[in-house]
């Protein structure tokens, strides 16, 4: 009843977790494997090992979370070595996810040569969006860089590929990205990353939350769903049909899912209710959006698949 088409590939449910969430090391990665869900993605990886900003750099709120985690990982030969084993263990037919962040376009294309030239055969996810590099800005809010970075990939990376995108606000920036994206054979693009450098005070202590960036971090969670769904169905509207969506923000519960899929997403990233809930979240939403689906009578997610309705 849930399985979801994402291009050339099915997968049993569209759940998944958002990179950066439980997918650290490979004890977090193998829980997410075994779990309830669709698939799973691996934190985004840079050439070296990363320790990332200092902490106190990720808190929840009462409406979701924020944080300033400055791509803590373990390193692309880590994830790369994990993700070549465990391909071979896994009896599901379609690939899990692997995320790369260079910290330049220079790093970017060493990743993504180092992911080509190996025996790697899932979907690669290259991280265009995150707000948490002090001195970085985040590369997809640049246009003419996102279209030359894409280009010099798309030379010679033949493997899926998707970038993940950080929330757009204004229309004409939905066109000109889709115009850029619309040019190239991505296989998805996931939207969005969270909303960057949002601030949030303690109102018991007048002060900032998180150390990083004098408190300024990406906001996730239910304050941000009404822009992932705006996001999602900007794109799902204007990009080719060969170009799917993760759609990524705010969802707690089935609805949240059950939303997201009307608006057009084909796969669903779920981040801070599973840094809150733990991996046995999955179950829970795919019990939550089966519901929804039996109660509108549906058998399946194609049915109401993009089918967001407008008022005349
Ligand atoms: C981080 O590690 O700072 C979060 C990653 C992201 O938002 O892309």
């Amino acid at each position: 009843m849930l399985a979801t088409n994402f291009g050339k590939f099915t997968y049993k449910n569209p759940f998944m977790n958002a990179s950066g969430v439980h997918c650290m090391t490979i004890e977090e990665l193998d829980e997410l494997a075994s779990s309830t869900a669709g698939s799973f993605v691996t934190k985004s990886a840079t050439l070296e090992a990363r320790a990332g900003n200092p902490e106190p750099r990720y808190t929840d709120l009462p409406l979701g979370s924020i944080n300033s985690m400055g791509l803590p990982n373990l390193g692309v030969d880590y994830y790369l070595d994990y993700a070549i084993k465990k391909q071979q263990e896994m009896t599901q037919q379609a690939p899990f996810f692997f995320s790369v962040a260079g910290m330049s376009v220079a790093e970017n294309i060493e990743l993504l040569k180092k992911i080509q030239e190996s025996d790697f055969e899932g979907i690669t996810e290259l991280n265009l969006s995150c707000p948490n590099v002090p001195g970085k800005p985040q590369v997809a809010y640049d246009f003419p860089l996102t279209d030359q970075i894409l280009e010099t990939v798309f030379g010679f990376f033949t493997k899926p590929l998707g970038v993940k995108l950080p929330p757009y606000f204004d229309l004409a920036h939905f066109d000109e990205m889709a115009k850029i994206l619309n040019k190239y054979p991505l296989t998805y693009i996931n939207s969005i990353n969270s909303i960057g450098n949002a601030l949030f005070i303690d109102p018991a202590t007048d002060s900032v939350v998180i150390k990083p960036k004098d408190g300024f971090g990406g906001l996730g969670g239910e304050y941000v769903k009404p822009t992932a769904l705006a996001n999602v169905r900007a794109f799902y509207t204007r990009l080719k049909p060969e170009i799917k969506i993760i759609g990524t923000g705010g969802i707690r519960n089935g609805q949240d899912a059950y939303e997201h899929l009307l608006c057009g997403a084909s796969m669903l990233q779920i981040g801070t209710e599973l840094q809150k809930e733990g991996p046995a979240i999955f179950e829970r939403l795919t019990k939550e959006l089966a519901a929804i689906m039996k109660e509108k009578g549906y058998q399946s997610i194609s049915e109401f698949h993009g089918k967001l309705k407008t008022i005349d």
